[in-house]
This record gives C-alpha cells, structure tokens and sequence, in this order.
C-alpha cells in the first residue's frame, strides 16, 4: 500500500522503515505535518494515512481522505478518541489500531511517576547540582502498607496492579469489567466512590470515552483523601484540570503526575522552548512543586515502538490482502 505516515519524528520513521524492509513492501511516505484540514491533501493519491494521538481525524479530513482516495487510516496507538469513527464508517474507510504493544512500558512509568512525586526525585536532581544537601521538604513514605486505586484493568491497568502489588501495596480496582487476573493478584474490585475514598494513590487507566470524560471532576476530588496522589497516564480529558488546580491549591491533592494533557494537541511532542508559552492552565500547574508532568512517554520505549510498527505495517499487510483486519476498530452501535 501507498501509506502517507503524518506527525512523523525521526524514531517513528526509523522503526516503521526497519519493520517495512523487514517484512513487509508497503510505499512509506513520511511526513512531518500532522494531519489536519489543511495538510489531507497531501494525503492525495494515498491508500493508506498512519496516524498518531493528537492527529486530527473528524469528518470534515475523512471527507477529504475519502476524495483523494484514501481507504485506511492507521492509527499508531492504542486509543481511538482523535477519530471520528462513524464518519469513517459512512465513507468507507477501514480504522485500524495497535490494539497492544507494550503494556509494561506505560506501566513502568507510571511508577516511575509515582516514585518521583514520593520521593521527590525531581526536586533532589536540582538541589544536588545546586550543592545543596538538605533534606527539608523531600521526605516521602513508604509504599509498602498504602492503599492504590486502579481506574480500569485493561492491560496496562493489570500491569500497575502486578507491580504495586510487588511493592507490598493493597490495591483497589474499579473497572466495568471485573479482571480475573486483577483479582488473582490481591487486586480487590470496589464502587468508584469506595476507591476515591480509600486510596493514597488513584491511577487512571481507562479509555477515553464520553463517560470517563472528567471522570475527575470537584466532586470526585472532594470524595478522595486529603493528601491524595493523582496519576494520569491515560487521556488528558479524564481529568478537569481546572479542578485538579484547585485540588493542588487547598491539598486536598498532594501530588500530581501528569503523562497526559487535556490541551496537550497544542504542546507536546514538539520543541518549543523558544515560544512563549500560552496556554495559562498548563503554566499554573507548573508552578507546583508537587506537579511532575511528562509530555505523553510513557508509551516511549524501545520493544513498545518496534511492536507498534510491526502491528501498523501487520494491519496495512492484512487490510490489503483479505479486506479484513482483527485490529479493525468500528463505531459502537446505536
Ligand atoms: P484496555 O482496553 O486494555 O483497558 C481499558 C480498561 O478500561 C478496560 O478494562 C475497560 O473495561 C475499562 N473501562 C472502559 N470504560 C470504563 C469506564 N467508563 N469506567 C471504568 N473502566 C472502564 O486499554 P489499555 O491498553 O490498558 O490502555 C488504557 C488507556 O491508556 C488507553 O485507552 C489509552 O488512552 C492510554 N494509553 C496511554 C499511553 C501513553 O503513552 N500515555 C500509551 C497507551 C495507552
């Protein structure tokens, strides 16, 4: 297939070109404009577009892609809430994810983010190259004996449940669906509000959805404990980030990790060091001491970007050969 691959970084060409040569012969073309009104003409002419998180994938570019004779989009990730799924069906296009490349790898930061905001790794680097060896303000607690929230037990979801059980933590899981493995491993399934209550950790691993949208708002902050930690690895609009400031402020949260970000389209994975930065609610969570942000890595390792390339180019290969594709999304019924 003739793929035109938006949003591209030099990894992600370097990985899908490495998976291409090694079993597949599709036409890559790799672009570095990320895919929007203005940039689906280059799309023209194009089966296939690969596409990334904060590409823009509404009716009005399907429309676009459909005219320049586009079949596929491929998405190089795991959620689907940039595409309009029900446009795509309307024109004819196949939506084709990676449903799961490596869970570990955004489970691993997650603790990553937690072990930081506790220990307070991020403020120790700065004192230290500062000379400045104090301890003041850098005491955290011991994990073993506290108690974690798992907002969804998919595969990433279990992954954190498996690890903090390591730590020796008790964990409490909130899920639609009810994970047998979750339970194998201690993780014990209660009403959401139950785990707001009770957890010194929430972690969200849920899909974003029109139900999970804002699934912490003021009123969820209000019901959790005073101190809470609040980890978001999943979608930024999960979280009402005008609420968590306010959390911050009264602390009632006492710390924050952030992977994602409601408004992140218009900041992350670009350099702009050089730009004033405008967006004044990504700047007030900055100014926090107990805020540790990273711009959407926790997908970023090695195994996780040669697995989504082999899944993308799998999907491609499979969609052009049988007009079918096991990691084929479609648009919920009704
Ligand atoms: P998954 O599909 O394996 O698990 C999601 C779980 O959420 C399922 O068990 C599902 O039943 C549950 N769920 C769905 N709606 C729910 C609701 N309203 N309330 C409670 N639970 C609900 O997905 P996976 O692979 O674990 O990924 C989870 C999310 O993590 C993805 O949707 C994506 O948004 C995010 N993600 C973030 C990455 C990053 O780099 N920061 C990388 C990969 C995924």
């Amino acid at each position: 297939m003739k793929v035109a691959v938006f949003s591209t970084k030099p990894y992600d060409e370097q990985f899908l070109a490495q998976a291409n040569d090694d079993s597949h012969q599709h036409e890559l073309v790799f672009l570095e404009p990320r895919l929007n009104t203005t940039t689906s003409a280059l799309a023209k002419g194009f089966d296939a577009v690969c596409v990334f998180v904060n590409d823009q994938v509404d009716g009005a570019v399907l429309g676009q892609l459909a005219e320049g004779g586009t079949r596929a989009v491929a998405l190089r990730c795991a959620g689907f809430n940039n595409i309009d799924l029900k446009a795509a069906e309307r024109l004819g296009i196949d939506v084709v994810r990676v449903p799961a490349y490596s869970p570990y790898a955004v489970a691993e930061h997650t603790v990553a983010l937690i072990l930081t905001l506790n220990r307070q790794i991020h403020r120790a680097y700065h004192r230290i190259r500062d000379g400045n060896f104090a301890l003041d303000g850098l005491l955290g607690f011991d994990l073993r004996g506290r108690t974690v929230g798992v907002v969804g037990t998919g595969q990433i979801g279990l992954e954190v449940v498996r690890i903090m059980r390591g730590f020796g933590c008790r964990v409490l899981c909130y899920d639609l669906h009810t994970n047998p493995e979750a339970q194998q491993l201690g993780g014990e399934y209660v009403a959401l509000d139950d785990l707001f209550s009770q957890a010194d950790i929430v972690s969200l691993h849920c899909p974003l959805t029109p139900d999970t949208h804002h699934l912490i708002n003021a009123d969820a902050v209000a019901k959790m404990k005073q101190g809470v930690m609040l980890i978001n690895t999943s979608r930024g609009a999960m979280v009402d980030t005008a609420a968590i400031i306010e959390g911050l402020k009264s602390g009632q949260i006492g710390y924050l990790g952030l992977d994602v970000y409601e408004e992140e389209g218009d900041l992350f994975f670009e350099d702009l060091s050089n730009i004033v930065l405008k967006d004044d609610v990504f700047a007030r969570l900055l100014t926090f001491p107990n805020v540790v942000i990273t711009g959407h890595q926790a997908f970023f390792t090695r195994n996780a970007l040669e697995s989504i390339a082999r899944t993308t180019l799998g999907n491609l290969t499979e969609l052009e050969s049988t007009g079918q594709c096991a990691n084929r999304v479609t648009a919920p019924a009704g």
